[in-house]
């Protein structure tokens, strides 16, 4: 069973996602059960917490789906912040075994498991993994079937496999939780990140008018991405310009969070994606405030792809990695100034942005 230190506790309180149990007990490997095909396949795996170089690229078994399971040839698979935060030991607790991080895939089915129905062998998908599943840094990971969607025409792989995390965030946070409408404001924090990014995006298209945080060298991004105001959050107090607002997105949480209180109207909501928020303070100011942990979700997944078919929704790849180069990726996302999504190529067959 995992171990959650006080430490490891008061550090990540703020920082990380508090859905902290969820994430330790990430075996992320695959259960015996899902390696009996008794065949290999190229992963890469954590055998110790640690910095980028305990990424190790290596033969690992093949799974197999079990009932309900898909096996997923993946092609692409998208790089969160909260991969190299369990890789770096952040969530505490024990590692299980050897841990296949990656919670984003795209690719082609290649099985189906028993009572699987409307998937087969060839169907282009993609889909979140849970985070006590992971297993998207390999060549074939193994997702519930209710977690799949279909591939967006309009994206390649790994446009899709930047999707799931980022995307169902900023989804599940702006609307099934701040239940966003259009005519309302919201600010949203990090607005040229991977959440972030999307969230601009999707509040625009709900017809809500946006204010979002980027650095200067961002904002001209916000504006392309739909913002009706782009803040340089180094150069202005996003309080003095954003002001009663219904929602705010927050993904960085601490003093930003705090200030963040004082631009919502009366009834207004914060939405934390970085930890439980200070709901006692959002309660003297007359506002509500709750966090959330991103869920899978194929039926929303596929709302998603639709926007994308429609032109009215795009993924922005930064950075298209090797998947034997994953180390790379980790320390480009961990910079912290990540412009949209970084995204691991698994197979050749197609790339859609400069590689790095
Ligand atoms: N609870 C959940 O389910 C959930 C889901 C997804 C993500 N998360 C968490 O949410 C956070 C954001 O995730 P992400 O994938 O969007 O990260 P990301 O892509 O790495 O975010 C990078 C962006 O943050 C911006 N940024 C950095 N400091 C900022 C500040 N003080 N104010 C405004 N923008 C700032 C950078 O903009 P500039 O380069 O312009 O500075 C950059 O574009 C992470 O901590 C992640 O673990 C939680």
């Amino acid at each position: 069973m995992s171990r959650i230190t006080p430490t490891l506790l008061s550090l990540c309180a703020l920082a990380v996602p508090f859905a902290f149990a969820a994430a330790t007990q990430s075996p992320a490997a695959p259960t015996p059960a899902n390696q009996a095909s008794g065949e290999t396949m190229k992963a890469v795996r954590i055998h110790a917490y640690g910095k980028a170089e305990v990424l190790v690229y290596e033969d690992v078994p093949k799974p197999v789906a079990k009932a309900k399971q898909v096996l997923v040839r993946v092609r692409a698979a998208g790089v969160n912040p909260v991969d190299w935060k369990i890789r770096g030991g952040l969530f505490g607790g024990e590692l299980p075994g050897p841990m296949i991080l990656g919670f984003d895939i795209a690719g082609v089915v290649e099985s189906v498991g028993e009572g699987v129905e409307g998937w087969k062998k060839g169907d282009e998908v993609f889909a979140l993994q849970p985070l006590s599943r992971g297993g998207g840094y390999a060549e074939f990971a193994v997702t519930d079937a209710s977690a799949l969607a279909r591939k967006p025409a309009k994206a390649d792989f790994a446009h899709t496999a930047a999707l799931p995390v980022a995307a169902l965030t900023a989804w599940q946070g702006l609307f099934d939780t701040a239940k966003l409408e259009q005519g309302q404001s919201v600010l949203i924090h990090a607005g040229a990140g991977g959440v972030g990014h999307f969230a601009v995006q999707l509040a625009h298209h709900k017809g809500a008018r946006v204010f979002a945080t980027a650095s200067a060298a961002n904002l001209a991004f916000l504006k392309e991405l739909g913002a009706d105001v782009a803040i340089d959050y180094k150069a202005q107090k996003f309080e003095d310009v954003a002001k009663d607002v219904d929602v705010v997105l927050d993904s960085i949480g601490g003093e930003t969070q705090q200030r963040s209180f004082g631009v919502l109207k009366k009834g207004g909501i914060l939405v934390s994606i970085v930890g439980q928020p200070d709901v006692k303070l959002a309660k003297e100011k007359g506002v509500r405030a709750g966090g959330i942990l991103v869920k899978p979700d194929g039926k929303v997944l596929g709302e998603l792809a639709a926007l994308i078919d429609a032109g009215k929704l795009v993924p922005h790849v930064s950075a298209i990695v090797p998947l034997a180069e994953a180390r790379k990726a980790h320390e480009l996302s961990e910079s912290g100034h990540t412009k949209g999504k970084i995204v691991l190529e698994v197979s050749r067959a197609e790339s859609g942005a400069e590689r790095k």
